[in-house]
């Protein structure tokens, strides 16, 4: 994986998308500083100080859309967890890819893909923001109930350390993937996650299902039962 350090930023995504000819397949943009950060569904990513992570891998798999691509999240979601465990702290996957400890979040993940014109795949952007060492005072600014990896371990994070850990981590297990797709990691991702057998309501876009969240399929999809015990298969969406 090459490098990419910018010193500020607005959005890593941003620069990544917009600069997708001129990266390199498997490049890490990165800052500690970003002053616009996207979310998923339209939200922002806060800048949260600069002792934590904003950054984007970049990946040009092949100039095809493949249904494993939009795994990639998902491998990203099981990578940021094992990073955390080598912490100490015991991070909880709420479907399809954020991480919380103890019920608050503490990264973020947002995926894009850039496409030509014509529809031909130039790149997928892999953003990721983690917050490592947050002040109170950025934490009470998010608008839902957060937390931070040194909040948590009590101990201050080295951010480059952690940074090499996930990318290392990601290159380590990214080849297989693309190859096995999410069944490689369909265990590890249950055993983390804290939303099956439970009732829970999907917002995907203008719907919403509710039901019981029964598992989690090959795909990576959730399968929810409903009251009238039909089941949908959601590929997408927002557990409320
Ligand atoms: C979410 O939970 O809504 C996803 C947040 C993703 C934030 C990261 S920070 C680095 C990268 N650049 C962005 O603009 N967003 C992602």
């Amino acid at each position: 994986m090459d490098y990419l350090y910018l010193e500020e930023t607005d959005s890593t995504n941003r620069y990544a998308k917009d600069g997708i000819n001129d990266i390199k397949d498997m490049t890490v943009v990165y800052t500690y500083k970003q002053t616009a950060g996207r979310g998923r569904l339209q939200r922002k990513w806060s800048y949260a100080g600069e002792d934590n992570i904003y950054a984007s891998i970049v990946l040009k798999p092949s100039n095809e859309m493949r249904e494993v691509y939009s795994n990639l999240t998902q491998l990203l979601c099981i990578v940021l967890a094992e990073v955390f465990e080598e912490y100490g702290v015991e991070p909880k996957i709420k479907w399809p890819n954020d991480i919380k400890v103890k019920g608050k979040k503490i990264s973020g993940i947002l995926a894009e893909a850039s496409t030509t014109q014509d529809g031909v795949l130039q790149g997928i952007i892999l953003g990721f923001g983690v917050n490592l060492n947050t002040k109170l005072d950025f934490l009470s600014k998010i608008d839902q109930p957060a937390t931070s990896l040194n909040i948590e371990t009590g101990e201050f994070v080295n951010k480059e350390e952690f940074l090499k850990k996930v990318i290392n981590k990601f290159c380590l297990y990214y080849n297989s993937f693309i190859e096995e797709g999410f069944v490689l990691i369909r265990e590890d991702y249950k055993r983390r996650a804290d939303f099956l057998n439970k009732e829970i309501a999907v917002k995907v876009f203008d719907k919403t299902y509710c039901g019981i969240a029964a598992d989690v399929t090959q795909n990576g999809a959730l399968r929810l039962m409903d009251k009238d015990n039909k089941e949908h298969i959601l590929l997408i969406g927002d557990i409320l």
